[in-house]
C-alpha cells in the first residue's frame, strides 16, 4: 500500500467515524426516531457532503423531512458538546501537562480556546432554545395542531429570516489556532502534541464548517417553505 492511499484511507475512515459516532445518541422527540432509524441514504448523502460540497445536489437532501434533518443535527450538537469539545480540551491539558505553563503558546492557545468554546456553546444554544423549537411550532402548525391564535403569534415572534440574519460563520475563527501555533512555532518544527491538537482543531472546523452548510442550504430552505405554506393558508 502505498502512503497517499493509507492517508486516504486513514482520513476517510476517521470522517466516516465522526459522522457515525454521533448517531449513539441520535434520536429526535419529533417524532421519536431512535437510533439505527436514521435514514441511510441520508446518511451517504451527509458523507458525500463532508467529501465535496462545491456541486453538492442539495436538492437530494430537501426530500427528507424536516424532522430528520433537525434530528441529525441536534445529535451534532450534542456530539459536539459532550464529546469533540472535551476531547480537544483534554488535548490542550495533556500539552499542559508535558509542557507546563511556561510555554506563552499555551497562555495564547488556552484563552482563545475559552473565549471559543463559549461563543460556540452560546450559537447552539440559540439554535436549540431560539430556532429549533420555532420550526418545531411551524411543524405542529402543519399538522393543525396550533389553533389560529398560536399561529398568528408564532410569526409575530420568530421568522427564519431573523436566524438567516444573525447566523454566523462560527468555524471561521478556528483558522486563528494554526496561526497561533505558527506564531510561536516560527520555522521548528511543530512538537507532535501540538500537530495533535492542530488536526483535531482543522478536523472540528471541517466538521463545524458541513454543519453550517447543512443548517443554511438544508434546513433554512425547508422551514422557509413551510412557513410560506402556513402563512398562505392562514
Ligand atoms: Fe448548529
Ligand atoms: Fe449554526
Amino acid at each position: 500500500m502505498n502512503n497517499k492511499t493509507y492517508e486516504e484511507l486513514i482520513s476517510g475512515n476517521q470522517i466516516y467515524q465522526m459522522v457515525t459516532e454521533r448517531l449513539d445518541t441520535y434520536s429526535t422527540d419529533i417524532e421519536n426516531l431512535k437510533y439505527g432509524e436514521m435514514n441511510n441514504e441520508l446518511l451517504d448523502l451527509i458523507l458525500d457532503l463532508y467529501d465535496d460540497d462545491k456541486d453538492f445536489p442539495y436538492n437530494k437532501l430537501r426530500k427528507f423531512s424536516i424532522s430528520e434533518i433537525l434530528g441529525y443535527l441536534q445529535a451534532s450538537h450534542k456530539y459536539y458538546l459532550t464529546k469533540k469539545l472535551p476531547e480537544i480540551e483534554q488535548s490542550l491539558l495533556h500539552i499542559f501537562s508535558k509542557y507546563g505553563q511556561t510555554h506563552q503558546l499555551l497562555a495564547a492557545l488556552a484563552m482563545f480556546f475559552n473565549s471559543y468554546k463559549t461563543k460556540l456553546v452560546a450559537h447552539i444554544k440559540t439554535e436549540e432554545k431560539e430556532f429549533f423549537p420555532y420550526i418545531k411550532k411551524l411543524m405542529k402548525a402543519e399538522k393543525g395542531e396550533l389553533d389560529s391564535n398560536a399561529k398568528a403569534g408564532l410569526f409575530s415572534e420568530s421568522s427564519v429570516e431573523d436566524f438567516n440574519d444573525t447566523h454566523d460563520p462560527i468555524e471561521d475563527e478556528l483558522k486563528e489556532v494554526s496561526k497561533i501555533i505558527q506564531e510561536f512555532s516560527g520555522k521548528d518544527e511543530m512538537p507532535l502534541p501540538y500537530r495533535i491538537f492542530l488536526n483535531q482543531v482543522e478536523l472540528f472546523e471541517l466538521e463545524l464548517r458541513k454543519h453550517a452548510i447543512i443548517e443554511d442550504h438544508v434546513l433554512v430552505p425547508m422551514a422557509i417553505e413551510l412557513e410560506n405554506k402556513l402563512k398562505n393558508v392562514a
